[in-house]
């Protein structure tokens, strides 16, 4: 991981973002690091609002990569009242030790280089009233820290399922759905739309609902604990979609098996709370 090589890439929309080699998968890659990091987890997920409720506000950004989403959140929460806790995981610091060494080209980095040295050094700092924390470690081993506080917002920002599957499987997100705590109302946020990951995010037991269109893409997908969150849920038209769709089987821990659902997910499915008593009909 210590070996992973970066480049920096030139974005259709005009901006400079950062493309792992191995897999040639770009961070961030329709509208920019900064744009898309407030657009997608920041004002979607309304932590600022949502900060002044909670006494500390937890964040969980898991992915830290080159930190453009941990420092969307920092700017965006420059004034707020409460205390935030930002815990960053990730298994490498390849990245955001590339966006540094590329501040010129990665702007957003540039106000923050000092904390950004200071976390990696020391594995924690504070910038106003956020404490930033980084977790340096495989995301699914800090699941079962009894240490780490619950969440309320999840930025949900690995590599796609194609090159990190580990991160997507129906028993992963089972995991990170206990780790949630109820009575703490929280969201989750992500750049997918496949119908598959949706799936398996109901599967695991949140709800799930549409989220805001980026650049090109016109949709995106959003899961929370309480369905009262979710400003666009999944509807029973989309679970009809699910029923026709080719392609919308989980991915489990056992590989891949792309095609249909079967009958039994299906079933399950449809007894989720969230289409429960609109799916007796179907
Ligand atoms: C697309 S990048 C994240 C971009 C980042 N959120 C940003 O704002 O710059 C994906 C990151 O997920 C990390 N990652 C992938 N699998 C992981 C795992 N199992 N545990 C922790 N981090 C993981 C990778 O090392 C990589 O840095």
């Amino acid at each position: 991981m210590s070996s992973e090589r970066f480049e920096l890439i030139t974005l259709k929309s005009g901006h400079t973002s950062l493309r792992l080699l191995s897999n040639r998968e770009t961070f961030h890659p329709v509208i920019g690091p900064e744009a898309e990091a407030r657009a997608l987890h920041v004002v979607q997920q309304r932590i600022v609002e949502r900060s002044q409720d909670y006494q500390p506000f937890i964040i969980w950004d898991v992915g830290l990569g080159a930190a453009a989403n941990a420092v969307a959140a920092i700017d965006a929460l420059a004034d707020v009242r409460n205390d935030v806790e930002l815990h960053s995981f990730d298994h490498t610091l390849a990245p955001l030790r590339f966006a540094c060494d590329h501040s010129e080209h990665l702007v957003y980095i540039q106000p923050h280089r000092a904390a950004i040295d200071e976390l990696m050094q020391k594995g924690q700092v504070k910038i106003g009233r956020v404490h930033w924390y980084l977790h340096r470690a495989d995301f699914r081993d800090s699941l079962s820290r009894s240490d780490l506080p619950a969440p309320h917002a999840i930025f949900y920002d690995p590599y796609s399922a194609t090159s990190n599957p580990e991160m997507w499987t129906l028993e992963h997100f089972t995991k990170l759905r206990q780790a949630l705590d109820d009575t703490r109302p929280c969201l989750l946020t992500n750049y997918t739309r496949s119908t598959a990951v949706r799936s398996t995010w109901l599967l695991a037991g949140f709800y799930v609902g549409i989220g805001v269109g980026i650049g090109e893409k016109d949709q995106t997908t959003i899961a929370a604990n309480e369905l009262s969150l979710l400003e666009r849920p999944l509807s029973l038209d989309w679970l009809k979609q699910v029923a026709a769709s080719q392609n919308s089987n989980p991915l489990r821990e056992a590989g891949a098996i792309y095609g249909p659902m079967n009958a039994a997910d299906f079933e399950r499915l449809r007894q989720h709370p969230q289409f429960h008593m609109r799916s007796l009909c179907l």
